[in-house]
């Protein structure tokens, strides 16, 4: 059976840069409600789209990401997690469907956050991160893998991403010292290079 790994962070801590290199590695699925409801932005539910939340920096309702994370980890043989649970309603829902085999958070200050954000650009095909200053394309506002053009996410400007952070501080927090008051939670300092961050998190992994 494939490995289950959660990704805990803040908005910006690396989670998506990470979990795609650990699906490679561990021919895993990368299970994220972030970009599944990127891709659904428009779908009608009886709370309204997607998109009125994440426009805001909101949390989208449970039902509906419960649901998204339900029916991806049914399919997948081994995972790793990304965006999700963001409150403790969640994290208890993903006790009743899944086992978890790492629990990993990637620890970064905010000051640190807020520039990563602001300056990511994403690939509009494949969805790769590039950074302005940190993680620089060959050419300017053309994905490296695909060719594609690179834009801003809608909810990455200034004001947004404080909100963000304040929705992560309130609400995701408090999931991170459930799992630490469990004891297995794994501190990873995402402070470093995208490359080290990766060695510690694969040699956490096959500890
Ligand atoms: P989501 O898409 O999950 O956004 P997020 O949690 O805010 O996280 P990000 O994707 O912004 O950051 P990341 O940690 O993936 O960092 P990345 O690798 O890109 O959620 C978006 C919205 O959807 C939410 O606000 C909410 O509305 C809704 N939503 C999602 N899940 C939900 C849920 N469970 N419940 C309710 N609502 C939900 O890196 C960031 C930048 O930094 C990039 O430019 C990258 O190149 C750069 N970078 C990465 N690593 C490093 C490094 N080591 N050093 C320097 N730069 C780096
Ligand atoms: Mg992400
Ligand atoms: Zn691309």
């Amino acid at each position: 059976m494939g490995k289950r790994i959660l990704l805990l962070g803040a908005p910006g801590a690396g989670k998506g840069t990470q979990s795609k290199q650990l699906a490679e590695k561990y021919d895993i699925e990368h299970v994220t409600t972030g970009d599944a409801l990127r891709a659904n932005k428009d779908m009608e539910t009886e709370y309204g789209t997607p998109r009125s939340f994440m426009e805001k920096g909101e949390l989208v309702p449970d039902a509906v990401v419960n649901e998204i994370v339900r029916a991806a980890l049914e399919d997948a043989d081994g995972y790793v997690l990304d965006g999700y649970p963001r409150n403790l309603s969640q994290a208890e829902y993903l006790t009743e469907i899944t086992d978890l085999d790492a629990v990993l958070y990637l620890k970064v200050a905010e000051s640190e956050l807020v520039e990563r954000l602001t300056g990511r650009r994403v690939c509009s095909e494949c969805g790769t991160n590039f950074h302005v200053k940190f993680n620089q394309p060959e050419e300017e506002g053309v994905c490296d893998e695909c060719g594609s053009e690179l834009a801003q996410r809608d909810d990455d400007t200034e004001e947004t991403v404080r909100e963000r952070l304040s929705v992560f501080e309130e609400n995701t927090a408090p999931v991170i010292e459930h799992y630490r008051d469990e004891g297995v939670l794994v501190e990873i300092d995402g402070e470093q290079t995208p490359d080290e961050v990766f060695d510690d998190i694969a040699a956490t992994i096959e500890s």
